[in-house]
């Protein structure tokens, strides 16, 4: 059998999390390890090194043109997804992009339209949804636990936890926490709620802070290089959506909070429940009960990206239907879009 030839755009941090899952898949016999693209040489080197790829790049298009590859994922900064994408599908590729999907909707948009246009898979780095606490979550709200789910919270809270580098830079992340954190809990828990369409947004931004104040107790201490912050350090934002369903999202790099906090809460007409606690709240012969589902429900980071991974392998091979597929992406971006644009003029925003 033909092994799925890969290929990797961007070896900076989060590549090597894809490489977990393409590295089990090789092993198993049914990937091969074809060719790493980085313009840092320096890391495309050592990458290349460390997991075996023969041939390796610093221009992408170069790449695409002299190997045939089958998957490519995209890890590189936001404001070069959308080139490294369209460029990948162009060059016959199907392709895993990280999250967010781009800068902006426009450009998510661009990048879906393409994925049709060359007839080939575009999937959404949106891990969360690979994690066994949304399979647990999911499973209950299939089966109807909750009834209707009418609102929801989603919190991604750091104290002092911006990355650093780039991603303090608007120019090439193109925006602070919630476009980077926030987007990880809104598209779960819209993944979580059936993938509703969202309709209106409001949101707030604050940039009081800055960058690094003072050593954080969860070590997120980076420095800021070359690149100026310029990004929020705090969003808020309500987002409806057109099924009833109210989200409200809180993302911070920097917040006078004790310790960073993250989780989705879903609240509804039967039952509610913390998706990191995995504690359902609901009633039973007049009295509220709790419980836990049984089995595997915690996030754990090396898992969901195999996860990941093993399913866009899958539905690029068309074995099964992609979970994460260009059309959310370009739903989040719209959201994103929306609440930034709520809070830069203070009035509530629609979403078409
Ligand atoms: N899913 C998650 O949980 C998660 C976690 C962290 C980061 N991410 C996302 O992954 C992406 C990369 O983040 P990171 O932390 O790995 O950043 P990083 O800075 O460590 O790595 C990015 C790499 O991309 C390379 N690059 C930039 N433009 C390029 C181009 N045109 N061609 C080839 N290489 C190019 C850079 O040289 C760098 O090595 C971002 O979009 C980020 O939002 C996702």
């Amino acid at each position: 059998m033909k092994k799925t030839r890969i290929g990797i755009i961007g070896t900076g941090g989060i590549s090597h999390c894809h490489m977990m899952g393409y590295k089990e898949l090789e092993a198993e016999g049914r990937v091969e390890l074809v060719a790493c693209c980085d313009i840092d040489g320096k890391k495309l080197d050592a990458f290349a090194e460390k997991y075996g790829f023969a041939k390796k790049y610093t221009n992408a298009a170069e790449m695409m043109k002299n190997e045939q590859l089958d998957c490519v994922s995209v890890c590189v900064w936001n404001s070069a997804h959308k080139d490294c994408t369209v460029t990948a599908l162009r060059g016959g590729a199907n392709v895993l992009c990280e999250k967010p999907m781009a800068l902006n909707a426009k450009e998510a948009q661009e990048m879906a339209d393409e994925a049709k246009k060359a007839g080939k898979l575009l999937q959404l780095g949106f891990v969360r949804r690979f994690g066994e606490d949304a399979d647990a979550v999911k499973k209950l709200v299939d089966d109807g636990t909750f009834g209707d789910i009418y609102y929801a919270k989603a919190t991604y809270l750091r104290q002092n936890g911006c990355p650093g580098g780039w991603f303090g830079d608007k120019e090439f992340s193109g925006g602070g926490p919630l476009i980077d954190l926030g987007v990880h809990v809104i598209d779960l828990t819209r993944y979580l709620a059936g993938n509703p369409k969202p309709v209106t947004a409001f949101g707030v931004t604050y940039d009081n802070l800055g960058m690094h104040r003072a050593e954080s107790e969860q070590g997120w201490v980076v420095e800021q290089g070359e690149h100026p912050y310029t990004v929020e350090d705090l969003c808020a934002a309500m987002i409806r959506f057109d099924n009833g369903l109210t989200l409200s999202i809180e993302a911070s790099f920097n917040l006078n909070i004790e310790g960073d906090v993250g989780d989705v809460q879903l609240f509804g007409t039967k039952a509610g429940t913390s998706v990191n606690q995995m504690r359902v709240l609901t009633t039973k012969d007049g009295k509220f009960i709790t419980f836990t589902p049984e089995g595997e429900h915690s996030f754990r980071f090396g898992p969901a990206f195999v996860s990941e991974i093993r399913g866009f392998v899958d539905a690029a091979e068309g074995k099964r239907e992609c979970l994460a597929p260009a059309e959310d992406g370009v739903w989040l971006m719209k959201i994103i879009d929306a609440v930034y644009e709520s809070a830069r003029t203070g009035v509530s925003v629609e979403i078409k």
